[in-house]
């Protein structure tokens, strides 16, 4: 029985379904992070969870106990909210121990979650800089707005942390997966796609209230089961050129573009209305020989470099190591190897290989 199961869980507002069918399994230990657009319904969904929304249909169980009616106080969860609602006028170790004491936890339990915090224990909490010092209280934190000091709570985190800095990214990691893993907690989460791929073991994709796939972040980056999940995990986003199945394979504006034995054996069979040729830009190189094109565009990052080339078969975004030495207006020849284009059917827009 999973920590966390989630069963065809339906929620409607008047007549409009928002949640059409939501079926998700954690597992204890697991932590799945929910991603999709604005209005997909990734808030109504954790919600439900928390017990603060209830499905129209369906159920929600957690630790084999059916939850979809209870109360979120009787619920064995805690949430971390978006604005973070410490207490400024105790430091960081204040506001952690306080959260605990109002929920009992034994005072050894108290002083282990704070040990864990080292130096950061004295400072004010509304002082350093805004985001993850911030964010360390109060998921440690037990009470309304916190977790991870919680052991067998399962954290709903309300909303997305979106770092500012690249930097903060890796803070965000270290600061969240040690809590998770450390509590042995398992845990829902909304968020952006990069925390998505660095934070979760498992990634739902939602889309217009439907799983569009629930994953590893690998297999959600390397076999995207829809074009839409192709197009966003990813940045920038997957390049999709439209093509048919011709002598060789696959051809799109009546160029051939390379593919594998396993991929030509998979658009042998059907697919009328064609198929969908996916490649990732950091799948590509610029090289002599290849898809000529012009560089329309060039984006140096520092440790790589955006180059956007004008090809027959359409504007192709390449993100290759280092800096580029062409310029724009040059012509250049894309490289890649077959096994790192994402087939769809057209129709469907499902994997096809
Ligand atoms: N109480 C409500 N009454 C009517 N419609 C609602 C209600 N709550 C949410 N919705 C609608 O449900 C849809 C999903 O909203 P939800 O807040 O779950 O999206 P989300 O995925 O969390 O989006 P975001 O990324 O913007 O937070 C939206 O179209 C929203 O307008
Ligand atoms: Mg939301």
């Amino acid at each position: 029985m999973g920590a966390l199961s989630i069963r065809n869980v339906r929620r409607s507002f008047g007549n409009v379904d928002i949640l059409k069918g939501i079926d998700i399994e954690v597992e204890a230990g697991d932590f799945l992070i929910l991603v999709g657009p604005s209005g997909c319904g990734k808030s109504t969904l954790l919600n439900i969870i928390a017990g603060l929304d209830k499905p129209t249909e369906g159920t929600v169980h957690m630790g084999g106990r059916d939850v979809t009616h209870a109360l979120p106080k009787d619920r064995d969860i805690a949430m971390v909210f978006q604005s973070y609602a410490l207490y400024p006028n105790m430091n960081v170790a204040q506001n952690i121990s306080f959260g605990l004491e109002m929920r009992n936890v034994p005072k050894a339990e108290r002083e282990a979650a704070i040990a864990r915090l080292e130096d950061a224990a004295d400072r004010a909490p509304a002082r350093p800089q805004a985001g993850p010092a911030l964010r360390r209280p109060a998921a440690a934190r037990g009470d309304g707005p916190g977790a991870g000091a919680r052991p067998g709570a399962v954290p709903v985190r309300r909303a997305a942390v979106q770092p500012r800095r690249q930097a903060a990214r890796g803070d965000a990691r270290r600061d969240q997966a040690p809590a998770q893993q450390g509590a042995g907690d398992d845990g829902v989460r909304d968020a952006r796609q990069v925390e998505a791929m660095t934070l979760g073991d498992h990634i739902a994709v939602m889309k217009g209230g439907v799983i569009e796939q629930l994953g590893s972040p690998d297999d959600i980056y390397s076999r995207p089961a829809t074009r839409f999940v192709a197009e966003f995990i990813g940045s920038p986003a997957m390049n999709i050129v439209t093509g048919q199945r011709a002598a060789n394979g696959f051809a799109s504006h009546g160029i051939d573009l390379v593919l594998n034995d396993a991929q030509r054996a998979e658009i042998g069979n059907g697919h009328a209305e064609g198929i969908l040729y996916g490649l990732r830009p950091e799948a590509m190189l610029l090289g002599d020989t290849g898809l000529p094109g012009s560089i329309s565009l060039i984006e140096p990052t520092g440790p790589e470099t955006y180059v956007l080339v004008d090809t027959p078969i359409g504007k192709m975004m390449a993100r290759v190591p280092g800096k580029v030495h062409q310029q724009v207006g040059e012509t250049v020849h894309l490289r890649w190897s077959a096994s790192d284009a994402h087939l769809f059917d057209a129709k469907t827009e499902r994997r096809v290989a």
